[in-house]
């Protein structure tokens, strides 16, 4: 009998076309492209082979049960695999496809464009016009102003396809140094992407550990997975090491930055200002949240990969990791057992 697959969303055409495409397969596809029923999900998955879910859909112990032994393959349609339960996957031999390098560049435009909102104030700038109060704001030489990107130091805490990818783009901004903390602090990164650490025109370096890299960056991108061992690693201690003109840029994963710890830190005047695609509790955010009372916080609704030629990218290399994922074939991306 045809192996069964299941794909928590429509897709977008060229990647639905592809999906429909495998005739040896028995498709069951959540009708929309909003979030499937969590209970669809579980009675859907029993005898599947495959599974394509987002970010949004839990990969647990529970769905991995309700599939039952049969499961062989999950493909993320996302660079973040915090929502799998990687432990369980591997005990269970299944394979996980992802898409992260089709959406490095989407995720470094928007690093860049969150860098600069925070430095000009953007956001506070714009809610000034929106409420209608430029009137009684005439032009003045101080008005929203605030550091500016050439001679700084960027300190990425995180350095893979997306923080090198940023950090290309702003070297011709003329920032001074890069500073980067991967998992072994003090060493090299592994991967060198865009060539940025043998002829980088500045000097790029690991650094020590995470007090250097908050006390010398003017810029922090958050850009590291959400593992037990990031959790929080940007706190209240590294926030009071912070310079007070620096601002964080968060596009990786909401708990990565302690929350409380970030709207004391904008109170108190320890960093000048944050730019986050992400946010803890995330997409629950009320519009009385603490943060958003703080002008110098931009925040986005977890857009960073959102430009159209992405998305299809990422729709379409999903359903390859699927679809190679139960021939026994190489995955366009697959995550390290
Ligand atoms: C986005 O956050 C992703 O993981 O794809
Ligand atoms: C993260 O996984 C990245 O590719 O930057």
């Amino acid at each position: 009998s045809p192996r069964k697959v299941v794909v928590t969303r429509q897709l977008i055409e060229p990647a639905q076309k592809l999906l429909e495409a495998a005739s040896d397969l028995e498709l069951i596809q959540w009708p929309t492209d909003q979030p499937c029923d969590r209970s669809w999900l579980l009675e859907q998955a029993k005898g599947a082979s495959g599974i394509l879910l987002m970010l949004s859909d839990k990969c647990d112990k529970e769905l991995m049960d309700a599939a039952g032994d049969t499961l062989k393959v999950i493909a993320s349609f996302s660079v973040g695999t915090d929502h799998v339960d990687r432990e369980a996957i591997r005990e269970r031999k299944i394979r996980l496809g992802y898409t992260p390098s089709a959406l490095t560049d989407a995720v470094a435009d928007l690093t860049v464009m969150l860098i600069l909102m925070a430095q000009r104030r953007a956001g506070e700038a714009m809610g000034k016009v929106l409420t209608g109060q430029w009137p009684q704001m005439p032009w003045s030489p101080l008005l929203m102003t605030g550091p500016q990107i050439r001679g700084t130091t960027v300190g990425f805490l995180g350095f893979g396809r997306i923080a090198q990818a940023t950090l290309q783009r702003l070297i011709p901004f003329g920032i001074s140094k890069a500073l980067y903390l991967t998992s072994k602090p003090g060493q090299p990164a592994k991967e060198d992407h865009y060539g940025l650490l043998k002829e980088g025109s500045i000097p790029v370096s690991p650094a020590s550990d995470w007090k250097q890299l908050a006390a010398e960056s003017d810029v922090v991108v958050v850009g590291c997975a959400l593992t037990p061992s990031t959790r929080h690693i940007v706190n209240s201690e590294f926030f009071h090491q912070m310079k007070k003109l620096a601002v964080l840029v968060n596009i990786a994963r909401g708990p990565v930055v302690d929350t409380d710890a970030l709207v004391s830190a904008l109170e108190t005047g320890d960093i000048f200002g944050a730019g986050l695609d992400v946010i803890e509790n995330e997409p629950n955010i009320q519009a009385d949240h603490p943060l958003l009372k703080q002008p110098r916080c931009v925040l986005l609704p977890h857009v960073g990969s959102a430009n159209i030629e992405t998305r299809e990218q990422m729709a379409v290399e999903s359903v390859k990791n699927l679809l190679a994922g139960l021939k026994g074939e190489a995955m366009v991306n697959e995550v390290e057992p």
